[in-house]
């Protein structure tokens, strides 16, 4: 299996969460997982698998993220599985109500990310998933590094 993951990550969480992933997916073949900046178009080639996660940043991906997904031209990800991750803040360490609400209805990076790989001709092989830090900079909630693990595997079950 070829996979690649792409992640952004300002504060370091989110590639944290990334090489978890890649670590689960590692052992089934040749999986690369590379900060956005260092992806060019040819390395989607052949690819079986693209898994792309960066933090939720004002209710969507990072600029880079979305830049890059942007670029990928039409029927792109044609034949090649996908899945999307992000990373956001875990609603109970919100102390305004207002704020709180704001943010959950305000939306996450991952669900807009999905319709954008399924509109370039990707295949969705699992949910969209976030995975949430305890404050604006981090660090991960409890467990989140072994909840990432398990989606992952979600994936070997559906290849
Ligand atoms: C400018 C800014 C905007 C953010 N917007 C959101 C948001 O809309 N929703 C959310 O759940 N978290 C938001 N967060 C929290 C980020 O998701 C958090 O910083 C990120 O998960 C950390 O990942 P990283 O260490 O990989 O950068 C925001 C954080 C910053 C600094």
């Amino acid at each position: 299996m070829k996979a690649l993951i792409i992640c952004d990550s300002v504060f370091g969480n989110t590639e944290k969460v990334a090489q978890s992933i890649g670590a689960v997916l590692g052992p089934q073949g040749q999986v690369k997982t590379l900060l956005v900046g260092q992806v060019t178009m040819e390395q989607l080639r052949g690819l079986e698998v693209l898994i792309v996660g960066p933090p939720t940043r004002s209710f969507r991906p990072t600029p880079a993220i979305s830049q890059f997904l942007k670029a990928l031209p039409k029927n792109h990800l044609a034949g090649i599985n996908v899945a999307t991750f992000d990373t956001r803040i875990w609603l109970n360490t919100i102390d305004s109500a207002a704020f709180r609400f704001l943010v959950d209805k305000g939306g996450y990076a991952a669900n807009t990310m999905a319709k954008a790989l399924t509109r370039k001709g990707g295949n969705p092989i699992v949910p969209p998933e976030g995975f949430l830090v305890t404050g604006e900079q981090g660090p991960l909630k409890g467990g989140e590094l072994e909840r990432a693990a398990k989606w992952a595997g979600q994936m070997q079950l559906a290849k």
